[in-house]
């Protein structure tokens, strides 16, 4: 093992998924060693499927990737995110679909045990979907919280306004019961909220530079983001644009991205079935008290970024040599 540190992705690929996932590939600081699907921005196995293809874009078919939770701990999905997302869960953009890389024979619970236990004291986690694999993994793992060194969540809304509710941001809302048991875990828990993400925006002429790069990676993202561009880009700030919500947070998790307004403060997930269900509730009544430590407070939430890790993302798949674009 290189001195790497080891990440597990649990993703529910879609195409800033895919962008957190390309982003990690490229990364000399960080391996990733495993893959679990959650549905979400599909289902799990389309998910699953996804991050496949984003696996074998860049060659990487040594990557498990299992199938995890098609449904949130309590009752049924109530919607997929595919007019978000695409049918296919990565832009609809004609590029091929198949894969011949098997998925993991494990199913993501497995994954985390035997990943967990492989990279004991190392193991870092990146969830970006619904944390409904993760709820089921510290039910499962009763040391879960001791063998891996931190989680860094990609979900929630501190100060701002949910995208999926008023109240309410897409993964949480997905499964605020698991939301709320993994960031009630006692674990360190940093948690990246569209108070940044919506931030870190890639723009249309990061989309020109990378469709014009001969990267195989960067032209995959072009493709893949049109779609996400045109709609919820669109409808979200009335020009055609991409939130990079997960690879910003993978950008956090790297140090990439280091949050000028970062605090530990105590985190609520509304689990209620009223209008703000999924809302996280965030204690930033510190703010204007360059926020003193709080009393049990164990997740550090992202509250300001700089908003240039869009121009690091697109010149790192812009001078990628590695890959080769599915034709
Ligand atoms: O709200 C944004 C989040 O929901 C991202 O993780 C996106 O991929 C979707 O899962
Ligand atoms: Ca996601």
């Amino acid at each position: 093992m290189t001195d790497r540190t080891p990440v597990l992705v649990d993703c529910d690929t879609g195409v800033d998924d895919a962008m957190a996932l390309l982003y990690l590939l490229h990364h000399d600081a960080v391996e990733v060693v495993g893959i679990t699907s959650v549905f979400g921005n599909n289902t799990a196995a389309k998910c699953a499927h996804n991050s496949l293809r984003v696996l074998e874009l860049m060659g990487r078919t040594d990557v498990p990737v299992a199938v995890g939770a098609e449904n949130p701990l309590v009752g049924e999905v109530t919607y997929l995110a595919t007019h978000v997302h695409g049918d296919d869960g990565l832009g609809d953009s004609g590029l091929p679909l198949e894969v011949s890389t098997p998925l993991s024979d494990l199913t993501a619970v497995d994954l985390i045990d035997e990943l967990s236990q492989r990279y004991r004291g190392r193991l870092r986690l990146l969830a970006v979907g619904p944390l409904t694999n993760i709820a089921h993994a510290l039910e499962a793992i009763p040391d879960l919280t001791e063998r891996v060194v931190d989680i860094v969540i990609m979900g929630g809304a501190a100060d701002v306004a949910g995208n999926q509710s008023a109240a309410a941001e897409a993964n949480i809302i997905h499964d605020p019961e698991a939301a709320r048991a993994v960031l009630g875990a006692s674990w360190p828990t940093t948690l990246v909220p569209l108070d940044v993400t919506m931030t870190e925006i890639i723009t249309e002429e990061h989309r020109t530079a990378l469709a014009a790069s001969s990267a195989p990676a960067a032209q995959f993202v072009a493709a893949v983001s049109d779609f996400y561009f045109g709609g919820y880009g669109f409808d979200s700030f009335g020009v055609r644009c991409s939130p990079c919500h997960d690879a910003v947070a993978a950008g956090v998790l790297t140090g990439d991205v280091v949050p000028s307004v970062f605090p530990r403060i105590a985190v609520e997930v509304d689990c209620t079935d009223g209008p703000s269900r999924g809302a996280t509730i965030c204690d930033t009544r510190g703010r204007y008290r360059a926020f003193p430590d709080q009393d049990g407070a164990s997740c550090r939430v992202a509250l300001v970024t700089d908003g240039t890790f869009a121009d690091r993302l697109v010149a790192m798949l812009t001078s990628s040599t590695a890959g080769v674009i599915p034709r």
